[in-house]
């Protein structure tokens, strides 16, 4: 079952999947424009991470059907040298954005709740409270997202 705020907006499964869509797309918005922890983000593909984040917010809200098909928060993050004031920085754009959309305390806690034990596999510099550092020259992206093939003509 998806979290009940998002059941009780919308109760048929694809609109519910636009409900995350439009919550994804404005955090993804939010932390790209955000100087604090951009930088991070300059060699992945914007596709693949939206459409991964999308999945992963789905699954932690319960939303039926969801399948999260990226890689583990350790191997994701692996050689990012992220530090506890980055994943703060992040943390707070996700409460901006769910605050924008007016989700309800609780629910906004739960996803939270989902989220917070994340910070142990995403942080490599944990009790660095430091901002808008470099992204290590190891850092490896993963492959982008292959696009969709076309339709075929009949
Ligand atoms: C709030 C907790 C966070 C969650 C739930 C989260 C979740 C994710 C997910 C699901 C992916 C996609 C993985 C894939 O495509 O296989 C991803 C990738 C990524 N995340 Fe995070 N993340 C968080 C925090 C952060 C922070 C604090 C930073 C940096 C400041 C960051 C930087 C990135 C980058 C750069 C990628 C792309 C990696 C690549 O291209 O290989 N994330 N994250």
């Amino acid at each position: 079952m998806c979290s009940p705020f998002y059941a009780r907006i919308e109760a048929s499964t694809s609109r519910l999947f636009i409900v995350a869509f439009f919550v994804v797309d404005s955090f993804a918005g939010k932390v790209l424009k955000d100087d604090r922890v951009n930088k991070k983000f300059a060699k992945s593909d914007p596709n693949r991470l939206t459409t991964n984040l999308k999945a992963f917010v789905e699954v932690a809200a319960h939303c039926a059907g969801a399948k999260y098909k990226g890689k583990n928060m350790k191997n994701a993050h692996k050689n990012m040298g992220v530090t506890e004031g980055e994943f703060k920085a992040v943390a707070e754009d996700l409460v901006k954005t769910l605050d924008e959309f007016k989700v309800p305390e609780k629910e906004k806690s739960e996803l939270l709740a989902a989220i917070g034990p994340t910070q142990k596999d995403i942080v490599g510099k944990p009790g660095n409270m430091m901002t808008g550092t470099d992204l290590p020259a190891n850092f490896k992206p993963a492959a982008p997202l292959k696009a969709k093939a076309p339709m075929k003509k009949m």
